[in-house]
């Protein structure tokens, strides 16, 4: 299992990133994330209402200025503005997702040009997606590999939403 400091390390955030966390749960990881991006945003976006009160217990409470929680299907419209994050992140959350390429067009959408977006998978999840198959999902949805950090059984990827869609699919 991956730690939140050791993931938010990965994520290339700065103080001002606003951030898309797809599956909180119970916000293993989202007090560290909120932490990184004082000055930005981190919305939590999970289907379960109950997964976001467990999360917001995280914050003691009361989920800071800067944070925000939303109950959605990620597998539906998202209620955000094109263009409106810097960096999605999922925790082994895409494997349960029964619709993955909807989702991704979703994300894509929302993701700024030049944004990124982060997949953390690892066993012993029943879901895992083996980075291989990651890899087609991901190039098909649009996106661009940066890089994986970690062995097959528990890395985390990043990819890109291109400047151009027309000049990654030139390539
Ligand atoms: C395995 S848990 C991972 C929780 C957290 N990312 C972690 O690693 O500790 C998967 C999370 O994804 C959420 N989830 C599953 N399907 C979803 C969907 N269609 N839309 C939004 N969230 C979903 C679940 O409610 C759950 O909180």
């Amino acid at each position: 299992m991956i730690t939140p400091a050791a993931l938010a390390d990965r994520l290339r955030l700065n103080s001002t990133s606003r951030v898309l966390e797809v599956g909180p749960g119970s916000g293993y990881f989202s007090l560290e994330l909120a932490r990184r991006v004082p000055e930005g945003r981190l919305q939590l976006l999970d289907l379960q209402p109950e997964m976001l009160a467990q999360a917001a217990q995280k914050f003691g409470g009361q989920l800071p200025g800067h944070v925000q929680s939303i109950a959605a299907d990620a597998c539906g419209p998202l209620p955000f503005d094109d263009a409106s994050f810097d960096v999605v992140v999922l925790v082994t959350v895409l494997g349960e997702l029964p619709c993955p390429k909807d989702g991704l067009a979703s994300f894509y959408r929302v993701l700024r040009p030049g944004g990124m977006i982060a997949v953390h998978e690892q066993l012993p999840d029943p879901d895992i997606i083996w980075p291989a198959r990651l890899g087609h999902l991901m190039t098909g949805a649009g996106f661009r590999p940066l890089g994986r950090q970690g062995p097959k059984w528990n890395y985390t990827a990043l990819f890109e939403k291109p400047v151009s869609r027309g000049a990654e699919q030139s390539r």
